[in-house]
C-alpha cells in the first residue's frame, strides 16, 4: 500500500477533530476523500503530511511509518501536496515558482507547459499577477516538480470558472493515465466518480462509508444523508 492511515485521531488544543479514520491508497490508485464543510478532510490531509501532528494512530507512506515526523521529510518521501487555497509564491515568477519546487527526475518545465500551456504564456509573470485558476495550475504544476509517488489535491477547482475547472480535470484524468496516484478532496462528485476508483465519506470526523464509484453513483441516499446533494 502506498498510503495507508490507521485510526488516526487529530485535534486542535482540546477539540478533537478526527476520530479514528483509516484509509489506504494503492500506488497507481485515485482515491477521493468526501464529506460535506468542518467534517475533517484538510485535517487528515493536515495530519498525513504531518502538518498536526495526530495524537493518536499511524501514518505509513511507502510501508513505512511516518507519523510524526516533520513535514519536509514527508514530503520529500513522495508526497506532493497541492493545499487549500493555493499559496504560490506570489514575489517569485512563474517559471521560478516551478524551478524552486524541483526535485528528483521525471516532470520538467516543458512537461509542465505541456500540460498547462496558459502557464507557458505567463512564465515570466509573477505569483500574484496570476487569475484564481492559473495560480491553481500553478500549484499543481509546483507539486508535480517534486514528483511525487503520490498527488494530495485539497479543494484544487474551488472557486474557479466552469471552463478552468474542465482544465484542471482534463489535467488530472492525464496524470491518471500516466499512471499518478492520487488522492483528491472536491465538491464535484460527477468529475470525481469518473476520475477516482474509491470514495471515503468523513462524517463529523469518522469515515462513515468507502466505496467504488458505480457504488456511491448507485446510491443517491448517502449523497443526501453525507454530502447534502
Ligand atoms: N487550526 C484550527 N484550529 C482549530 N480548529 C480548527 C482548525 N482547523 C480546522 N478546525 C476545525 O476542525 C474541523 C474540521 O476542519 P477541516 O478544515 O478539517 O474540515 P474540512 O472538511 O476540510 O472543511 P471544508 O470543506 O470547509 O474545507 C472544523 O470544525 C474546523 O472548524
Ligand atoms: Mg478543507
Amino acid at each position: 500500500m502506498l498510503l495507508r492511515l490507521q485510526g488516526v485521531e487529530t485535534r486542535y488544543d482540546t477539540s478533537q477533530v478526527l476520530f479514528g479514520v483509516s484509509l489506504d491508497v494503492a500506488e497507481g490508485e485515485a482515491v477521493a476523500l468526501l464529506g460535506r464543510n468542518g467534517m475533517g478532510k484538510t485535517t487528515t490531509v493536515r495530519s498525513l503530511m504531518g502538518l498536526v501532528r495526530p495524537h493518536a494512530g499511524s501514518v505509513y507512506f511507502g510501508g513505512r511509518e511516518v507519523t510524526g515526523q516533520p513535514a519536509f521529510r514527508i514530503a520529500r518521501a513522495g508526497i506532493g501536496l497541492v493545499p487549500e487555497g493555493r499559496q504560490v509564491f506570489p514575489n517569485l515568477s512563474v517559471r521560478e515558482n516551478l524551478v524552486a519546487a524541483a526535485r528528483g527526475t521525471g516532470w520538467d518545465l516543458q512537461q509542465i507547459f505541456d500540460l498547462f500551456p496558459r502557464l507557458a504564456e505567463r512564465q515570466q509573470h509573477g505569483g500574484n499577477a496570476l487569475s484564481g485558476g492559473e495560480q491553481q495550475m500553478l500549484a499543481i504544476g509546483r507539486a508535480l516538480m517534486t514528483n511525487p509517488r503520490l498527488l494530495v489535491l485539497d479543494e484544487a477547482t474551488e472557486g474557479l470558472a466552469p471552463s478552468v475547472r474542465g482544465a484542471i480535470w482534463g489535467c488530472l484524468e492525464r496524470l491518471r493515465g500516466l499512471g499518478q496516484s492520487l488522492l483528491v478532496i472536491d465538491r464535484n462528485i460527477e468529475a470525481l466518480t469518473t476520475l477516482c476508483d474509491r470514495h471515503y465519506i468523513l462524517h463529523k470526523g469518522r469515515i462513515a462509508w468507502e466505496g467504488s464509484s458505480g457504488h456511491l453513483t448507485a446510491a443517491p441516499d448517502l449523497r443526501q444523508r453525507y454530502l447534502g446533494v
